[in-house]
């Protein structure tokens, strides 16, 4: 019995389990070569290292390369499957700040020699097992104007700052930048002026040190179109390029961006499995879930709010709540959204913008199927 459960959920279910089909998330590819365009004109002389966690599908992370993406990596699991595209691990940077010594030690013996620190303990484990790497230092952004914050976390502020970039010095290694990163999904391009004044104050005051930094890395963050107006990434390029002028002398930029990239670029093509009233609330349940793709619409409170259609498209329209698969309450993933009012099950329903932090945060829960992603 359990052999049985355990080959159930390991096997391709689809094959299986054909009532698991599960649901298809079809990545664009012009608008992944569209959103790079924009990005690469809206910040000009900064090289984007796309996140590679935002959606690590090996056609959209071969389109990105194509199109003039380096990579951010935060795991050697990342670094292998970019690895075996064919990028080269000078090409990408290692931004987690916090790493299990043996994930520094096989990156730098790969070749990846551009890593992030934001505390004394990493400083001297990356020393000890990468001796010869190049340290850039985290420096904290505020809680500031994001809808899926994640900042918090990592970080010091300019004070440690500036004593991280000379112990960096002190134990050897090469203090090669200082990087932030705002927050995902961050609204208001002023956001990008705080960390820049912080980097500019660190700048200054390693200077009197006789310390310079030849890299400046200014994270991701910057927002994708859902269901409410974003503003223009050119906005968030002037911001940069306002502060930039103010920095004490000339410094290599690159940047992070992920779900400004990829998000837009996928649509997910999910099945009603059934509709039902309750307490006077319409709901449409989908094959698709928050624990199968649509994570981001829980941790964001619902903030995040994906723009979604259905196959019927009928004039008459009623208000739904969408919700997944599993037995769980927390499945739920929009709530009073407009679709055809005889919506049934086997229609189709569209979710846009789901590109980003979707499929690769989909779990096993039940043992309903991961979506498969296409690239069209
Ligand atoms: C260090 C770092 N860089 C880049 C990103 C990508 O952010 P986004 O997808 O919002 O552009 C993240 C994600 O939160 C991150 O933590």
């Amino acid at each position: 019995m359990l052999e049985h459960a355990i080959g159930f959920l390991s096997s391709d279910s689809a094959e299986r389990d054909p009532a698991g089909a599960g649901p298809i998330l079809e990545m664009s590819s012009a608008r992944i070569r569209a959103a790079v365009a924009e990005f690469i004109g809206a910040f000009p002389d900064v090289q984007p290292f796309y996140a590679t966690k935002c959606n690590p599908d090996p056609g959209v992370l071969r389109l990105l390369g194509e199109a003039g993406c380096s990579f951010e990596i935060a795991s050697t699991a990342e670094l292998h499957m970019l690895a075996d595209l064919g990028v080269r691990p000078s090409d990408m940077i290692f931004s987690n700040p916090v790493r299990a010594r043996e994930q520094t030690r096989i990156a730098a013996q790969a070749g990846v020699h551009r890593f992030a620190v934001d505390s004394t303990e990493e400083l001297r484990r990356t020393a000890s097992v990468a001796p010869a790497c190049d340290v850039s230092v985290r420096v904290a952004t505020a809680p500031g104007d994001s809808l899926v914050p994640s900042e918090g976390k990592f970080g010091v502020g300019v004070d440690d700052a500036v004593r991280l970039c000379k112990e960096a010095v002190e134990l050897g290694l090469h203090l090669h930048g200082l990087t932030f990163h705002m927050g995902s999904q961050t609204l208001t391009p002023e956001t990008l002026a705080r960390p820049m004044d912080d980097v500019r104050e660190v700048m200054t005051r390693i200077a009197s040190d006789g310390l310079r930094v030849d890299l400046l890395d200014i994270g991701g963050g910057f927002p994708a179109r859902y269901s409410e107006h974003i503003p223009p990434l050119a906005d968030f390029g002037r911001v940069f390029a306002r502060k930039r002028q103010e920095l004490p002398y000339e410094v290599e930029v690159v940047a992070e961006p992920g779900r400004c990239l990829v998000a837009n670029a996928g649509t997910f093509r999910c099945r009603v499995i059934g509709v039902a009233e309750r307490h006077g609330v319409r709901w449409a349940h989908t094959d698709l879930g928050v624990f199968n793709g649509m994570m981001e619409a829980l941790e964001s409170g619902g903030d995040l709010r994906y723009p979604l259609g259905d196959s019927r498209g009928s004039a008459s329209r009623e208000l739904f709540n969408v919700t997944g698969p599993t037995c769980d309450s927390q499945d739920t993933f929009a709530t009073g959204v407009p679709l055809s009012a005889d919506l049934r099950e086997g229609d189709e329903i569209q979710v846009g913008s789901a590109g980003a932090y979707t499929a690769t945060y989909s779990t096993r829960f039940h043992g309903f199927p991961a979506p498969r992603v296409v690239i069209i």
